[in-house]
């Protein structure tokens, strides 16, 4: 069985996946080696103990580099992919059209996610809809993807939705804005958590990948329960998420989202973050 010892030498970059190109159709917001990293965790480091829950997919892109992973492994596990599917005329000019999607009209984005992730229809179940409104009884979860933490009040239900199906010593937890400036909550919760989760990679730009170490019950939840804390505790748990983060290379980057909490002590929301000076 592949270990987390492995995940120092970061084998997603030098790893091949069978059938990726296919996946270069589908626009994404991430970068290279995020791309690599999802298509490594489907395609070497599962082992078909749980499924793939993915919250925030945009159009697909990170879906189907997740997909593809699985398609290339054999795999039994399912992928199922939340989001609002709604994109508005800005992201469509800085996302879609450059990359080559044909103009629409509209926001609906759910037929366009359909059919640029037809090549692994078969393994993928969309969602369509408000994540805080969703719920979860897929049974264990073995990879979950967080894309969508954008607000405090929803970082917090997606948290207590489905962080109590993950599996203990085997599951991970990406974060993919855990490094952006404008959600340093994310830090703050999994931080809150260190007795449930710990970091064990660190991929630019800004995620960090956590092992679930230990059953996620509801004290662990009122522990990650972000809404609940005080400004000042946030941005103390924010600094010890710091000091960790330094073991593996990313402590400095929290620096910036210290500077922007300080700035906007109370905001709950990325679209309302201030930059800091
Ligand atoms: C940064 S984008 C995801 C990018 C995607 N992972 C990719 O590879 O391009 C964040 C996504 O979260 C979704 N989202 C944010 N809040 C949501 C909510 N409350 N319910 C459903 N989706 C939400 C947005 O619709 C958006 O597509």
């Amino acid at each position: 069985m592949r270990d987390i010892a492995e995940f120092a030498q970061a084998p997603w970059n030098s790893a091949r996946i069978d059938g990726i190109e296919a996946t270069e159709t589908v626009p994404t917001m991430l970068a290279a080696e995020e791309q690599a990293l999802y298509a490594w965790l489907t395609g070497h480091w599962m082992r078909d103990l749980g499924e793939v829950v993915e919250l925030g997919s945009f159009v697909g892109g990170s879906t189907a580099r997740l997909a593809a992973g699985l398609v290339a492994a054999g795999r039994t596990a399912h992928l199922h992919a939340y989001d609002r599917f709604g994109c508005s005329e800005g992201l469509k000019e800085t996302m879609l059209y450059p990359a080559g999607i044909a103009p629409f009209e509209g926001t609906d984005i759910l037929p366009l996610a359909h059919a640029l992730l037809a090549p692994w229809r078969d393994q993928v179940t969309l969602h369509p809809g408000r994540i805080e409104k969703q719920s979860w009884d897929g049974g264990p979860i073995e990879l979950l993807v967080m894309d969508a933490s954008k607000k405090i009040p929803l970082m917090d239900r997606m948290a207590a939705t489905f962080f109590p199906s993950l599996i203990p010593g085997r599951s991970l937890v990406i974060q993919q804005d855990y490094l952006h400036w404008r959600t340093p909550w994310i830090a703050v919760q999994m931080e809150a958590m260190a007795d449930w989760f710990t970091p064990v990679a660190f991929v630019p730009n800004d995620t960090v990948v956590f092992l679930n170490t230990r059953p996620v019950d509801s004290a662990a939840l009122l522990a990650g329960q972000v809404a609940e804390m005080t400004p000042a505790a946030r941005l103390e748990t924010l600094r010890r998420a710091r000091r960790r983060g330094r073991a593996l290379g990313y402590g400095h980057r929290l620096a910036q989202s210290i500077k922007a909490m300080k700035a906007n002590p109370d905001c709950e929301a990325a679209f309302r973050m201030r930059a800091p000076g």
